[in-house]
């Protein structure tokens, strides 16, 4: 299929009241990306011309967009004239004699599951699928295997409630079809808006032929709520693991991992059970042991966790990182930092051991300073680092210090201790216990 014989129209205008949410519906994130994001992916592959109808929080959608696209035309609904799916389409002229239209609420769609709407010449084809529980749907009315309406809930008699065969939100039109009826919408309906979808009806009186395209529940899926949205969730967490999985990457249960579309992989990688990756994380050659959050970071050639945090613009490489130890914005290459630890705005070189309980107190409240630490250092436990601070090569600090000023000398000690004083039998006077 040439990819500019088809216009693609996508209706990204709604508010999205069922989503009770101040943020635009499209907008929402499956897998850290908006929904709206995979619709227009998945559209880019089959059209060069894409428009995006919008309307409610219009700035905002199109600047979000805008940070993965910079192709889309954008066209502005008048809601307060024309609200409706039908509304959507009035400032809409089509470039292509052919033109398919997307509901911006159906992340799940594949550019496969769009194809299908090109391989005929028929002016118009609509989409449906059956379902067990129709709810929330538009029913499909169909009569001698033509369809005949399609009737909204909202609209439906009891009879039309019992209809399972629902409109997909799917649409291929030819232009002519949309030049003709989309003037003629109403908004003469329970919710008064002008519904896209009674063009089925107005064409069926012209005696259009109009044949249903049975597709795949799943790639069709609509999100009006947030119930909606965990849904959709799972079965993009599902295509993303199996993804990744195919590819050579070992997980251990990965119905309890979560990982963003973003991540990439690199070589043998284990992701135990329970980690949460997110962001533009890239893990190379490294086990990821259970519990671990990574965020924004680079993990090369080696173990994290359990239980560790990776916060954004964290590098490390050749390194061991225990559980319960944080780190954020800093670069760790060749170290061990086995236990509970805070490593910010740092940067440790190769062979240093980082101990128990050691903290780079990198923030006065006011601004965020750095922590260098040399080659070969040994940090013992339960030490603090007051940055900024620099630590040479082949130091030690030893365990409880509380380190103030930068160590310069190689190979040299640094150690910060409050002599201990022992009171006999305080303990008993303490408690009044007799001895
Ligand atoms: C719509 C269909 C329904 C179908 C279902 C499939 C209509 C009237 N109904 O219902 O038959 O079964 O999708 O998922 O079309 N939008 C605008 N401008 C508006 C209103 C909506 O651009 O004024 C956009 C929304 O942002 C959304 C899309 O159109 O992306 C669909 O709107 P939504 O309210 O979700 O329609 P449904 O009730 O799901
Ligand atoms: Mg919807």
């Amino acid at each position: 299929m040439d990819k500019n014989k088809i216009s693609i129209i996508i209706l990204a205008a709604g508010k999205g009241s069922r989503m009770k949410s101040p943020k635009a519906k499209v907008l929402h994130a499956i897998s850290g990306k908006p929904m709206l994001y995979y619709i227009i992916k998945s559209s880019r592959q089959i059209s060069d011309d894409i428009s995006v109808v919008i309307a409610h929080q219009k700035e905002v959608v199109r600047k979000e967009i805008e940070n993965y696209f910079d192709d889309i035309n954008y066209i502005i609904q008048d809601t307060n004239k024309f609200p409706g799916t039908g509304g959507a389409m009035k400032n809409v002229t089509p470039k292509n004699e052919k033109v398919l239209i997307l509901n911006g609420d159906m992340p799940l769609i594949t550019s496969d599951s769009l194809n299908v709407f090109l391989n005929t010449d028929a002016k118009v084809i609509m989409s449906i699928f059956n379902l067990k529980n129709p709810n929330g749907y538009g029913r499909v009315v169909i009569k001698n295997k033509e369809v005949q309406k399609i009737v909204e809930q909202k609209d439906a008699s009891v009879d039309e409630l019992n209809i399972t065969t629902v409109n997909a939100g799917v649409y291929a039109f030819s232009k002519d079809i949309i030049d003709k009826y989309i003037p003629k919408l109403t908004n003469d309906n329970a919710q008064n808006e002008y519904y896209l979808t009674d063009i089925i009806s107005l064409a069926r009186k012209d005696k259009v032929s109009i044949s249903p395209l049975l597709v795949d529940e799943e790639n069709f899926k609509g999100v009006n709520s947030k119930e909606d949205l965990s849904d959709a969730e799972e079965i993009m967490q599902k295509r993303i693991k199996s993804t990744i999985m195919k590819n050579g990457v070992i997980m251990q249960l990965p119905s309890t991992i979560y990982i963003e579309e973003s991540v990439t992989f690199e070589g043998e990688c284990i992701i135990e059970n329970g980690c949460r990756l997110t962001g533009n994380t890239l893990i190379n050659n490294s086990h990821i042991k259970s519990g671990s959050v990574i965020e924004d970071s680079i993990v090369k050639n080696s173990d994290i966790g359990p239980l560790a945090h990776l916060r954004p613009a964290s590098y490390v490489e050749n390194s061991h990182i225990g559980n319960f130890v944080e780190v954020k914005k800093s670069s760790l290459k060749g170290v061990k930092a086995g236990h509970l630890s805070y490593i910010g705005d740092a940067q440790v070189e190769d062979g240093t051991n980082i101990g128990a309980g050691v903290i780079t107190c990198n923030y006065d409240g006011i601004k965020k300073y750095k922590t260098i630490i040399g080659k070969n250092v040994f940090v013992g436990s339960d030490t603090q680092l007051i940055a900024p601070v620099t630590i040479e090569d082949d130091v030690i600090i030893a365990a409880g210090t509380t380190l103030t000023s930068d160590v310069i000398k190689k190979g040299s000690l640094a150690i910060s201790r409050t002599k201990v004083k022992t009171i006999k039998d305080f303990y008993y006077k303490f408690f009044n216990i007799k001895k």
